[in-house]
């Protein structure tokens, strides 16, 4: 009996102790297990006088009954606690800062095209698209350039295949010939604009690259003028550049339009005079060739030059969006260095 009452004493800073579930069913072993003084009393009984029996069975059952207690208070409690370290383990910080991507937004010369093809949707015209990879036919003969003419030397052009002028495969030097294939697959009227990638022989420096952009524009109707060309382009000007920025128009040459004339706006960087480096000093920007559709290229995609008339254009992509937004060298268009492009989102 004095050891089952020191048992119980010593119990509780025993049981309360434990700070994990095995250290707990340890302890529980010491005190109710079969080798515990809790056991080995419960074994004595047998050789006790029967009045004590009662007595100490009765005390043995309380003992029991308090340890297991004991023991259920504390178990329940290193549950709990094991629970909220497991949770506190899994636990998933919502706050943490997500991942950044970085957002993409459209190149400059893609812009630059979109804004000039709506500009043209809101006039009637339709968009279309053409190979980079052109036969001599179309881009030559059929713009009224024969064998002869000086954009046909080898230095001047990129040939995939050159040499026997009937099926040389080149990379189109320009938009143009996309004028003669849509005429051929459409009647009039007609009222079309084509931007694309065209290529050039050219050494690159501050306004030459050899591959490029333009958007060609072609208006076959009946009846149209110079005048209608002219305010066309002037609509498209003030839309494109806004008032502040003038336009002139001056007299040139090319083999499929007729008369021609090439459109110049006021350069971004000066004044005129003087030393510029963007425009020489001229105190103008070549934007564009233009004139009135030539007869013989009517003829050649079979449209009557008699009952129809018309006129086209071929700009520079990156022209337009040089002067526009005062971008110099050609350069930085190619480049794809993100601190100037992003400066255009
Ligand atoms: N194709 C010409 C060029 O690349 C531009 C042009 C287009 C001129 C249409 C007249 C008519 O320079």
């Amino acid at each position: 009996m004095e050891s089952l009452d020191a048992l119980l004493k010593k119990a509780p800073t025993l049981v309360k102790g434990t700070s994990t579930l095995e250290e707990l069913s340890e302890a529980e072993a010491e005190l109710l297990g079969r080798r515990s003084v809790v056991a080995e009393f419960q074994r004595g009984i047998g050789r006790l006088p029967p009045e004590e029996r009662p007595a100490v069975g009765k005390a043995i059952q309380e003992a029991r009954r308090t340890l297991g207690k004991l023991i259920e208070t504390q178990r329940g409690r290193l549950e709990t606690e094991s629970e909220r370290l497991m949770l506190a383990s899994d636990r998933v910080d919502v706050s943490l800062a997500a991942l950044e991507y970085q957002e993409g937004y459209t190149h400059l010369i893609t812009s630059t095209i979109e804004e000039v093809c709506d500009i043209f949707i809101g006039l009637g015209y339709r968009v279309v698209g053409g190979p980079e990879a052109e036969s001599g036919t179309y881009n030559f003969d059929a713009l009224n350039t024969p064998p002869t003419h000086p954009s046909r030397l080898e230095s001047d052009t990129l040939y995939l295949d050159w040499g026997d002028p009937a099926d040389e495969i080149l990379l189109r030097t320009h938009t143009s010939p996309m004028q003669a294939r849509y005429m051929e697959e459409h009647d009039p009227p007609v009222y079309v604009v084509v931007p694309g990638k065209v290529y050039r022989a050219d050494t690159p420096d501050a306004t030459h690259s050899p591959v490029f952009h333009q958007i060609e524009g072609l208006a076959v109707d009946e009846d149209l003028t110079f005048s209608d060309l002219r305010g066309t382009l002037a609509y498209f000007a003030r839309e494109f550049f806004g008032s502040e920025r003038r336009i002139r128009m001056l007299p040139n040459f090319f083999p499929f339009t007729e008369p021609s004339a090439e459109m110049h706006a006021s350069c971004f960087s000066c004044e005129g005079g003087g030393q510029c480096r963007v425009c020489g000093g001229v105190g103008w920007i070549e934007l564009l060739g233009c004139g009135m559709v030539d007869p013989n290229v009517f003829e050649w995609v079979g449209y009557d030059p008699s009952k129809v008339s018309g006129f086209a254009f071929g700009m520079g992509v990156e022209r337009i969006a040089q002067v526009r937004h005062g971008v110099s060298p050609l350069r930085h268009f190619f480049d794809n260095d993100l601190r100037v492009l992003s400066q255009f989102r």
